[in-house]
């Protein structure tokens, strides 16, 4: 549920946010939005900084995007926050990472509690560090009753991936006769990748000007809204977020029709 109009007010306190907060329609607000959060080591390199500051500084964006979608009314939030190509990247920088999931995950349960977040990891859990993969079981644990929004982090996430792995389930399926090959329908794979149950995103939203998918929820998008800004994740805030929603509000969604 949306807030009423006044505790919008109090949130959104900046005179270009209430402006915006004037084209806010909370009739018509995305269900599901997914974000692919880039930019943060460029936010870092531009300070002089090493590149898991900018990851550190990209989890308080989290925070703030979480905090903006439940005033918004919006149900579930997916946040990119490893891809399954990202082990390319320097010992350094993936260590520094599984170990900053630990600690913000701890850090923010007591919040997440006390806000109604309901955490849901998705992606592939071959090669995480274990203490990285307890940390977010305990919090799906911890979290599931909660009902305000969902948050599906995907870690170790890959689109085509997914799809090979429900492919796969579903070729079990036929082969111990459960399931006959004109039984594969979209709901079908729909219902073996992991989002299983959650609605499509309405709109995805990418950070940092770059105009590419990066092999997000490939699947899932098939109808999504694209908006592309180009802020750096750490400098998102929740205008940033509010401003999405407002584009998003005045597209034509046709979906093929007319
Ligand atoms: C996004 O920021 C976060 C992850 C991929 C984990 P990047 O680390 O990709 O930041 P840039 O693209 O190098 O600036
Ligand atoms: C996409 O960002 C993955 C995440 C945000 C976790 P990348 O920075 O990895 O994507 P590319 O390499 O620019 O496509
Ligand atoms: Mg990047």
């Amino acid at each position: 549920m949306a807030r009423t109009p006044t505790s919008l007010e109090a949130f959104f306190t900046s005179r270009a946010d209430r402006e915006l907060l004037g084209r806010f329609d909370a009739q018509s607000v995305p269900r599901h939005v997914a974000i692919i959060m880039d930019g943060n080591g460029r936010w870092a390199s531009k300070r002089g900084l090493p590149r898991v500051l900018g990851h550190k500084a990209g989890a308080k964006a989290i925070k703030e995007s979480i905090a903006t979608a439940i005033e918004l009314g919006i149900e579930f939030l997916t946040v990119y926050s490893f891809s399954s190509e990202n082990w390319r990247r320097s010992v350094e920088e993936v260590s520094g990472l599984m170990n900053l999931f630990v600690e913000v995950l701890e850090a923010e349960l007591d919040n997440l509690m006390r806000e109604g977040v309901r955490v849901r990891v998705i992606g592939s859990d071959a090669g995480v560090p274990e203490p990285t993969m307890s940390a977010f079981h305990r919090t799906e644990q911890c979290t599931a009753p909660n009902t305000r929004l969902t948050l599906l982090v995907a870690l170790n996430y890959g689109g085509r991936a997914e799809i090979a792995e429900a492919a796969r389930a579903l070729a079990e399926a036929v082969a111990d006769g459960r399931l006959s090959p004109g039984e594969i329908s979209e709901a079908a794979i729909s219902e073996h990748l992991s989002t299983a149950g959650v609605p499509d995103p309405d709109l995805v939203i990418r950070t940092s000007g770059e105009m590419r998918i990066s092999n997000f929820l490939l699947w899932q998008i098939a109808y999504a809204e694209l908006w592309v800004t180009a802020v750096l994740w750490p400098d998102f805030k929740r205008g940033d977020l509010l401003r999405a929603v407002v584009d998003y509000q005045r597209r034509s969604r046709r979906f093929g029709g007319r």
